[in-house]
């Protein structure tokens, strides 16, 4: 698809793979839409890179149903939704706090299906449309401490699967994209360490460049996943 005006949606989209990936859209005449939580970080990102902002939490589903509002009410349409929001939650099996589990469930799985619902909605009227659920490597490959996040990244895989099934006919195409480790907020927001830069690893605009190239490609085809690592990271 050629991105210019096409309408798009990104989800966790104030800061890392999020944000970057709405820059690169708005560089090739896409209109972004950028959601998050927190209204000051989201206004911020708005306002420098000149994005609509739709402030809102995707675990909730009557924040949900505004976001959609807005889109329809505004634009009447709507041509991607990036499912990006999203955040870890790392603790040996015999430490889970069962809180903290279903609360990252709440956002990465339950949030990702509902964006994903209302988006099908529209898509299936329009008769075409994309969803790009960001997922990760550990939703391919399970690991010590990772019970809670990889359980939630396995989730989206096998619902990006279903959605295929039931959307494929109606011209969406469901896309999941499995980055590495990036060099985003998203340590320092999964309760880790925040990262020390380093340039031989993955940053947000390797994973913006992916997702790009894969709604670049024609709309009769469609690349159904792509696993992103750093080439020789030190
Ligand atoms: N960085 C990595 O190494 C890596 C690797 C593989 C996959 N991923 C995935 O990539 C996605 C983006 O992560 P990132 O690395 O860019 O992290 P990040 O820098 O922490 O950004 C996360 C974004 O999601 C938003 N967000 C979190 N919970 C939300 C909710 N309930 N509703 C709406 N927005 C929410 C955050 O804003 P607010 O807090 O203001 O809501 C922020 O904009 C996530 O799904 C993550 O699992 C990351």
């Amino acid at each position: 698809m050629n991105l210019k005006d096409k309408i798009v949606l990104v989800t966790g989209g104030s800061q890392g793979i999020g944000l970057d990936t709405a820059i690169k859209l708005k560089s090739k005449g896409a209109i972004v839409l950028i959601n998050a939580r927190d209204k000051s970080r989201l206004d911020a990102a708005g306002q420098e890179q000149g994005l609509v902002t739709l402030q809102g939490d995707v675990s909730k589903e009557t924040d949900v149903k505004q976001i959609y509002a807005f889109v329809m009410e505004k634009y009447g349409r709507l041509d991607v939704l990036i499912n990006n929001a999203g955040y870890g939650y790392f603790d040996l099996l015999e430490d889970i706090d069962v809180e903290k589990f279903n609360q990252v469930f709440a956002t990465n799985v339950t949030g990702a299906m509902m964006m994903a619902r209302e988006a099908a909605k529209i898509f299936k009227k329009q008769s075409c449309g994309n969803i790009v659920n960001i997922s990760s490597t550990s939703g391919l490959k399970g690991g010590a401490g990772s019970t809670a996040y990889s359980g939630t990244k396995f989730a989206l895989k096998a619902m990006t699967e279903c959605w295929r099934a039931e959307l494929r006919k109606y011209n969406v195409r469901i896309i999941l994209i499995n980055p590495s480790e990036v060099q985003t907020h998203f340590t320092a927001n999964s309760g880790r360490e925040p990262y020390s830069f380093n340039p031989t690893k993955l940053q947000g605009g390797d994973i913006a460049h992916a997702i790009c190239s894969a709604l670049e490609m024609e709309d009769r085809g469609f690349i159904t996943e792509l696993t992103v690592f750093a080439t020789n990271p030190k």
